[in-house]
């Protein structure tokens, strides 16, 4: 069979990893990346074409002889980029615009569990914010309060007191912080427990899953203040025994991927089931349509098969197959720009990227860009997921930190913690 060449959509830390397997396909002839960043480039052809500009990036496919675009972040998928690429007889890996909806809002998301009976915390949907008020009259704190549409991570609130979940609801429906994502919200229960993210590859009836992940959403350490896009993964999750995934698999992803099958939107794609681990049992957080980032960056080294094989096969409707995974951790710590997740300065030279860290190093790129005389620069909130792999825990851990102490930039900011609550579980 001819190479195929492959037209990758996005440029954060999650698009680095995927291209770096991708180059390791025996499958693969060019690639190019729409927008990508200064990482990407070194393996892929970078186009000036925004991830959002679905035209764009089909004129760009058809005029190009892509064999198959897959897709990196939700935004896309949401807006059908899978289903017009389809009409137009293009191969497409990720879930049409009716299965990303599972993603794109949390009022269908949330009544689709309701209706399948997956377990989640209880909720209410509204379309009004006076109604919406009303139901914290005859509340108990804490509750969580949700933008229904996509808002980056951050359309999400847990308010421990009443005047936290007026603000929240305030600031969404009102002021529309979110727009349009801000039509409804989503009330729902606090739920306590362990936090991890599930994925799997599904090709509308069957799963393959992906080692298990632990994000780590807010900005500070100890999961204090904001939350972000994520500051740091690693995988395997050990929270995620056997056992476990057995019980997920039967009472949550399987119902969900035939559960939409029956709606008529079949899921072909990975499914990301982020969950919490609670006293009665797991419950889902959220689901969502693609691969998460940073967990992308711990999960995707530790894929031996092809990935583009099984991406090809989901795009051409076949069934999936089982996937091999090497036996080591994978840490990734993120590097940010100081004063993320609010306002931060761009365009910091980053230094150490020339430096050859080891082969278990993985430096991947998000916000990065290249500057003047060729230097590398910073270009967002999340500059660079540092990976490391190792055969055991500790050492990961040590490995990650001590190559994140080997890069710098100006006002760069990183957790301390990343992988503790690993460690504290896997040493008792
Ligand atoms: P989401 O974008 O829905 O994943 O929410 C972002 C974060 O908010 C999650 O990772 C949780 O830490 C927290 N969160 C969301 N929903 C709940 C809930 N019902 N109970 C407790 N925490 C939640
Ligand atoms: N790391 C969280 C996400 O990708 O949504």
């Amino acid at each position: 069979m001819a190479k195929m060449n492959i037209l990758l959509i996005g440029g954060g830390g999650r698009e680095h990893a995927l291209v770096t397997q991708m180059t390791q396909s025996p499958l693969v002839g060019r690639i190019y990346c729409a927008p990508g960043n200064a990482g990407i480039r070194e393996h892929a052809t970078c186009l000036d074409i925004a991830q959002n500009d679905v035209a764009g990036l089909l004129d760009f496919a058809q005029r190009s002889e892509i064999d198959l675009t897959v897709v990196g972040p939700e935004q896309p998928l949401v807006a059908g980029i899978v289903d017009r690429f389809q009409a137009e007889g293009l191969n497409i890996f990720g879930p049409g615009a009716q299965a990303a909806e599972i993603e794109g809002s949390k009022a269908f998301s949330k009544a689709f569990m309701h209706k399948y009976k997956i377990p989640t915390a209880t909720h209410e949907t509204f379309e009004d914010h006076v109604a919406a008020s009303a139901s914290l009259d005859k509340t108990d704190f804490p509750v969580v309060i949700k933008a229904d549409g996509l808002a980056a991570g951050k359309g999400v609130f847990v308010c421990h007191t009443e005047e936290q979940a007026r603000t929240a609801l305030a600031q969404v429906m009102q002021k529309r912080k979110f727009g349009d994502s801000g039509n409804k919200v989503v009330i729902e229960e606090f739920m306590t427990g362990e936090e991890v993210s599930v994925f799997a590859f599904c090709d509308g009836e069957n799963l393959v899953y992906l080692p298990s992940a632990q994000d780590h959403k807010a900005i500070f350490d100890n999961d204090e203040g904001p939350n972000t896009g994520g500051m740091g993964a690693y995988a395997p999750a050990p929270i995620m025994t056997e056992e476990l995934l057995q019980q997920v698999d039967t009472e949550i992803m399987r119902p969900t991927v035939s559960g939409l099958a029956r709606e008529g939107r079949p899921y072909r794609g990975v499914l990301y089931a982020g969950l919490m681990i609670t006293s009665d049992g797991p419950k889902v957080v959220e689901f969502n349509c693609r691969l998460g980032d940073p967990e992308a960056q711990v999960i995707l080294p530790l894929v031996k098969s092809d990935l583009v094989e099984i991406m090809f096969r989901i795009a051409k409707r076949k069934r999936v197959r089982d996937l091999e995974f090497s036996d080591d951790w994978a840490m990734c710590v993120v590097l940010a720009s100081g004063g993320y997740p609010g306002s931060y300065e761009t365009g910091k030279q980053i230094l150490g990227l020339e430096k050859n860290l080891g082969s278990d190093i993985r430096v991947y790129h998000a916000g990065t860009k290249s500057g003047p005389a060729n230097r590398i620069v910073t270009d967002g909130g999340r500059v660079l997921g540092v990976t490391a792999l190792a055969g055991n825990f500790d050492a990961v851990r040590e490995r990650a930190y001590w190559a994140v102490g080997k890069i710098a930039f100006d006002n760069a900011y990183y957790r301390k913690d990343i992988g503790m609550k690993a460690l504290s579980y896997l040493r008792k």
